[in-house]
């Protein structure tokens, strides 16, 4: 008997023909249409019905014991958060969720049915009728009037069905069948949530006889001449009206178009036309610019394009990857406002508004097609789709689909192949179609370093050395010598780089400094725009019912990579993490160097005057007004620079504050002069500062007591030092009244990610040697020269490195005036992740105002955004709530810090520290999952004083801290002066 065995489903089969229509743009026209978003029946099945289906698409199945869904929408995320209705998400990075088994799927394969009516517009000229699905996950078949009219995969790629043959007026019956897991899951690894259904907009599109199926729009530039070339592709017979331009022509007529603006990023011109039959009309957005490669560089317009990008994922943590027009408004302006220009679509093409929010906007986009098979890495990528014949056709039209869609957005200026495929004639095959049909943009794939078939040498998170090299032309040569020849000749993209989980991205001062420096490099895209985080309630404990950002694991996921996917400049909610101001300053448009006399202002611009943008400056000594006004810099032409005096009279910067007073600053700011489509007019683009009193690094010893001081007193319990009560270890516990504990050497802080990740992660190092249990012994507490003298050793159990601390004390005025020195103790391997003390204070003193650098958090290599100034915060919001807790919320070059409430009041002072205070513990901080298992203290604060951390880096995922951030374990002192009031 010949065994029988299921017959290959059609969502096992790798060929992409399953019966949608070949791509085409998407165009904006007058003929009917309709949405089909909506309310639809919907039911999960948890497998495949075998043998024939089971009758759901039957015009008069009964559906009405079925869930109402809006779609658009995946399963996974219906019901109310904490409680999913139909199946959880799950996610994984590089490891498929499923076995590797291609083109196969396991049999659970859940299961999304949908049925909903429709009726057709009215269409007067009748014409055919498509139904069009902009993204359904994973693979999808669809009926009308219980007819199979064909299915499709290719997630993130639009498909249209006709569906002329069996619609009616009235009464339709569309139904869709949709796949969990396909052939096509092989080709959407993408380190992201597995979600699934009819996740994008549907609708149903009439097509009247003799209209425009298909438009391509070629527009160019020609900076030399100042000229534009249009040319676009219609039906024939169709004409072309721009009427701003005067221009009426048909259609396939190439013209040179004189006195035309281009469009770019910074000047986003747009000419609104339309091109027309007498059965429809197609509106246009026509941008000239014209993007090529010379001598190694990437030139937009005849000028060195400068990308100063991010990676977007489409993510919202109610909806998942399903955006409303209102997010991605929101997502550009945000954008624009922190100097981002430039867009990677990792790794899928976006919701098509999105592009054409890009061109209004302003962004260069890299449009990446729907591909990433990572997972056969782990399979030493045998039987990887980039390279199997069989799934050429598959990735063909996965690029196809890509381009075709989003051809004819200026926007758009290189096409990517995907990411994270591997090598492949098949990857090779998309990109000389891609070249045949579009030769006027660029093609990108990172994944085969040879570059043979792309036009532009792109790598992910290369560290700085490496960059420069590349930057100089002088890497490394890769193994072919023809291929080496070809790729120095190719401008440089890190489509990834400053990988953007948890705190930091460290590093990114010295990458723009390459990106400055070097034309061949053409700037690159952060990883990554937002964390993917869910929302969640807590099941228990002290925050029960209150929203958390879930991540991988918190489904009871069987693989599952974690926190790995909260790796983004917005938290979920789009508010913005330190690292996007930490951006914005990187990617600043204008360089303002102010000094003692005048400033010297450098135009980054590549596309704009600075006209429209107005200079202001102000004094300040310790963040206190001094004086302020505008500053006239007259037009800087891309590239330009000026150095301009402050102005006589106001006399910006003159006298110095004097030594011991404060410290005088003066800042210039750049700004809007008026309203732009993202930021109203006054909005921030650049600042610089300049200390004026003095321009020498503060001093760093010991400061001069000041008063008389007051002699030690020995008691009981332990010592007194005028406001101080010691006890018999040394050890604070009382200052004028208030009660505290310590200050202790402390070395520990709550490994960041970026500690936490990477092949060789320090904090596994630090928790190997105890840093996360030092123990302290006082070794003496000697009173001499009116100073308390309190000598210990701090180390872990079980080895003999440490570190030896003395603190020394001191009273004058009402003051403590603490000395710590710091000597390391045995033979120390890693580096230290701080040096400085921490400190138990009443819980009480949660308003916290400081002098020194701030508003945001800062990190040795993490501090551009940090400026000169007085702040204030309430404790809670010091803290950054990054979804998985760790070390955050160090505000530097602190020189005055006061902390009140409840009528006490406690200040510190100091020539430079670092200020952390949080109402938990580093030990709590770093057992924590989720910002709702940390819970305050209701007794104390801490509050660490330090004179250093260890770099940040970003090592989860790319170059660890420069080795001048790398803090050694050294010697070192942090002098400060502590008085306080009880209240
Ligand atoms: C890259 C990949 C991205 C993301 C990132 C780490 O290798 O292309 O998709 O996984 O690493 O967050």
């Amino acid at each position: 008997m010949t065994p029988t065995g299921p017959v290959r489903a059609w969502f096992a089969d790798v060929a992409p023909a399953h019966g949608s229509l070949p791509p085409r743009a998407h165009l904006d026209t007058d003929a009917a249409s309709m949405t089909l978003d909506g309310e639809w029946a919907f039911r999960l099945l948890p497998r495949v019905p075998r043998h024939g289906g089971n009758g759901f698409e039957a015009p008069g199945f009964d559906d009405s014991a079925w869930d109402l869904v809006r779609v658009p929408h995946c399963w996974q995320l219906e019901g109310v958060p904490g409680l999913p209705r139909y199946s959880g998400p799950a996610y994984t990075n590089v490891v498929y969720p499923f076995p590797i088994d291609p083109p196969d799927v396991p049999d659970e394969n859940p299961v999304g049915e949908y049925r909903r009516r429709m009726d057709l517009p009215d269409a007067p000229d009748g014409g055919r009728w498509l139904v069009r699905f902009e993204g359904v996950d994973s693979a999808y078949e669809v009926y009308i009037n219980g007819t199979r009219v064909g299915g499709a995969m290719g997630s993130r790629l639009t498909h249209e069905f006709d569906v002329t043959e069996y619609v009616v007026p009235r009464g339709n019956v569309l139904a869709v069948r949709v796949l969990q897991w396909s052939a096509g899951s092989y080709l959407e690894d993408q380190d992201m949530w597995w979600l699934s259904g009819i996740f994008r907009s549907a609708s149903l599109l009439n097509r009247p006889a003799g209209g425009i199926d298909e438009v391509f729009v070629h527009a160019d530039f020609d900076a030399a001449a100042h000229t534009g070339r249009l040319l676009v592709e219609a039906p024939p017979g169709a004409v072309v009206r721009l009427p701003e331009l005067g221009i009426e022509v048909p259609a396939n007529e190439s013209l040179v178009v004189s006195d035309v603006e281009p469009w770019s990023a910074e000047v986003p011109r747009l000419y609104r036309g339309t091109v027309s039959t007498g059965a429809e009309t197609v509106d246009l957005a026509v941008g000239f610019r014209t993007i090529s490669i010379d001598d190694a560089t990437l030139l937009a317009n005849g000028v060195p394009l400068r990308l100063r990008g991010v990676n977007r994922h489409e993510w919202h943590p109610k909806a998942g990857r399903t955006l409303d027009e209102a997010t991605m408004r929101a997502d550009i302006e945000l954008m624009k406002r922190h100097n981002v220009n430039a867009v990677r679509t990792s790794h899928y093409p976006p919701d098509a508004r999105f592009l054409r929010l890009c061109d209004e906007y302003g962004l260069w986009v890299l449009d990446e097609c729907d591909l990433e098979t990572h997972g056969f890495e782990r399979i030493g990528w045998r039987l990887n789709p980039s390279s199997e014949p069989v799934w050429r056709e598959a990735l063909l039209d996965r690029m196809r689909r890509t381009v075709e869609r989003d051809k004819n957005h200026p926007c758009v200026i290189g096409w990517s192949l995907g990411n994270e495929s591997g090598r492949g004639a098949n990857l090779e095959a998309m990109a000389a179609w891609t070249r045949s049909r579009d030769p006027d943009r660029f093609i990108h794939y990172e994944g085969d370093w040879d570059s043979a078939y792309v036009d532009v040498y792109s790598r992910m998170y290369a560290d700085h050395a490496e960059t420069e090299l590349i930057g100089r032309g002088e890497e490394p040569p890769t193994s072919d010598p023809q291929h080496d020849r070809r790729r120095r000749a190719l401008p440089f993209i890190l489509c990834e780089y400053a990988h953007a989980m948890g705190t930091g991205p460290g590093g990114l001062a010295e990458y723009a400094d390459l990106f400055e420096a070097y034309p061949r490099l053409a700037g690159g895209f952060v990883w990554e725009w937002i964390d993917h985080g869910i929302l969640q309630r807590a099941a228990s404990g002290a925050y029960e019912g209150e929203e958390f950002f879930a991540y991988g694991g918190d489904f009871g996921e069987e693989v599952h990579d974690g926190n790995f996917v909260a790796d983004g400049l917005l938290f979920p909610d789009r508010t913005a993490s330190p690292g996007l101001a930490e951006l914005a300053k990187a990617y600043e448009p204008l360089r303002i160097e102010p000094s003692r006399d005048g400033v010297t202002v450098t135009s980054l611009f590549g596309h704009r005057t600075t006209s429209g943008i107005d200079f202001r400056w102000r004094i300040e000594d310790d963040g206190e007004p001094v004086a302020s006004g505008p500053l006239a810099v007259p037009d800087l032409g891309p590239g330009e620079a000026i150095r301009v005096p402050f102005p006589g009279r106001t006399g910006a910067p003159v006298a110095a504050a004097g030594p011991g007073g404060p410290q005088r600053w003066v800042t210039v700011s750049a700004h809007l002069a008026v309203d732009e489509p993202w930021a109203a007019a006054g909005h921030e683009l650049a600042w610089g500062q300049a200390r004026l009193d003095d321009h020498g690094e503060p001093p760093r010893g010991r400061a001069r007591p000041a008063g008389d001081s007051r002699a030690v007193v020995q008691t009981d319990g332990g010592w007194e030092l005028g406001p101080g009560r010691f006890d018999a270890f040394g050890t604070l516990v009382e200052l004028s009244g208030l009660a505290v504990r310590g200050p202790r050497l402390d070395l520990w802080r709550a490994p960041t990610d970026n500690d936490e990740r990477g092949d060789a992660p320090p904090s596994a190092d630090w928790r190997a040697l105890g840093l996360d249990r030092l123990r302290h012994r006082t070794v003496s507490v000697t009173s001499e020269d009116r100073a308390l003298s309190v000598v210990a050793h701090v180390m872990p159990a079980g080895v003999d490195v440490g570190y030896e601390v003395e603190y020394r004390w001191h009273a004058h005025d009402g003051a403590l005036r603490l000395d710590v020195f710091g000597s390391p103790l045995g033979s120390w391997a890693v580096p230290v992740p701080r040096l400085g003390v921490r400190m138990g204070i009443p819980s009480q003193l949660d308003a916290v105002a400081w002098v020194g650098l701030g508003p945001g958090e800062a990190y040795p290599d993490v501090s551009l955004a940090a400026r000169e100034g007085r702040f204030a915060s309430d404790v809670a919001s010091l803290q950054t709530p990054r979804l998985r807790p760790q070390e955050n919320g160090a505000r530097r070059g602190v020189r005055k810090a006061e902390l009140t409430g409840g009528g006490s009041r406690l200040t510190v002072s100091g020539e430079c520290f670092i200020l952390t205070v949080r109402p938990w513990t580093t030990e709590a901080l770093d057992a924590a999952a989720h910002p709702t298992d940390l819970v305050p203290d209701p007794r104390w604060l801490w509050m660490n004083l330090d004179d250093e951390q260890h770099g940040i880096g970003t090592g989860a995922c790319g170059p660890i801290e420069l080795p001048r951030y790398r803090l050694e374990a050294k010697r070192f002192r942090l002098s400060v002066a502590l008085s306080a009031e009880a209240g």
